[in-house]
C-alpha cells in the first residue's frame, strides 16, 4: 500500500519538476547578458515564491556565470526566499518592542516545535518560519503573524497550541478525504 508520506513526496517532486519546466521556458525569453540576472531572479520569485538551488543552477548556466555569483547576488537582497513557503506561514516579529518583550524566545519555541530554523520550511511543506521587522502593533508585543492573522502577547505556551490546532485540522482533512474515497 502506498503510504500518505510517499504520496506526499511524489506530489512535491511533481510540483518541483513542473516548476523547473516553467523556469526553463521562461528563461528562454531572457537574453544571456549578465544584466538580466536580477530580473530573472525576480521573475522566478514572482512565479514560484522562492529560488530553489536547481533554479539558481539553471540561471547560472543560462547566463554563463558561476552559481556562487548568482547565489551571492540573490542573498544580497532580502526580497528573495530560498525555501518554499509553507501552507501555513509563521512570521515572528523581532522589532525592538517584540525583541524586548521576548520575541527571540517565541521564535526559538517555534523552531523547536517545528524542528526547523527560521527561514526554513518543514519537509512536508506545512509550515514556514520567518523573522520579520516591526509589523506595526508594538502594543501587543511579542507578536507573531500566522497566515496573516496577528497574534499578540504570544506566550511560549501558546506556540504549541497554535501548531497543534493546525495538526488537528490537517488530520481531520485527511480523514475526510479517506472517507470520501481518496487515495489509499
Ligand atoms: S516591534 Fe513587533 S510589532 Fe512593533
Amino acid at each position: 500500500m502506498v503510504t500518505e508520506s510517499v504520496l506526499m513526496d511524489e506530489e512535491i517532486r511533481a510540483q518541483e519538476a513542473a516548476m523547473l519546466d516553467d523556469i526553463a521556458a521562461e528563461l528562454a525569453r531572457f537574453g544571456q547578458e549578465r544584466r538580466n540576472l536580477i530580473p530573472i531572479l525576480q521573475m522566478i520569485q514572482a512565479r514560484h515564491a522562492y529560488l530553489a538551488p536547481e533554479a539558481l543552477e539553471m540561471v547560472a548556466s543560462h547566463l554563463g556565470i558561476a552559481r556562487c555569483e548568482v547565489y551571492g547576488v540573490a542573498t544580497f537582497y532580502n526580497q528573495f526566499r530560498f525555501h518554499p513557503p509553507g501552507k501555513h506561514q509563521i512570521r515572528v516579529c523581532l522589532g525592538t518592542a517584540c525583541h524586548v518583550g521576548g520575541g527571540e524566545i517565541i521564535l526559538e519555541n517555534f523552531e523547536r516545535k517545528l524542528q526547523i530554523n527560521e527561514g526554513e520550511t518543514s519537509p512536508d511543506r506545512e509550515f514556514s518560519l520567518d523573522r520579520v521587522a516591526c509589523v506595526g502593533c508594538c502594543a501587543l508585543a511579542p507578536v507573531a503573524v500566522v497566515d496573516e492573522e496577528v497574534h499578540g502577547h504570544v506566550a511560549p505556551s501558546k506556540v504549541e497550541g497554535l501548531i497543534l490546532g493546525f495538526q488537528i485540522e490537517k488530520e481531520k482533512e485527511e480523514r475526510e478525504s479517506r472517507e470520501d474515497g481518496g487515495p489509499e
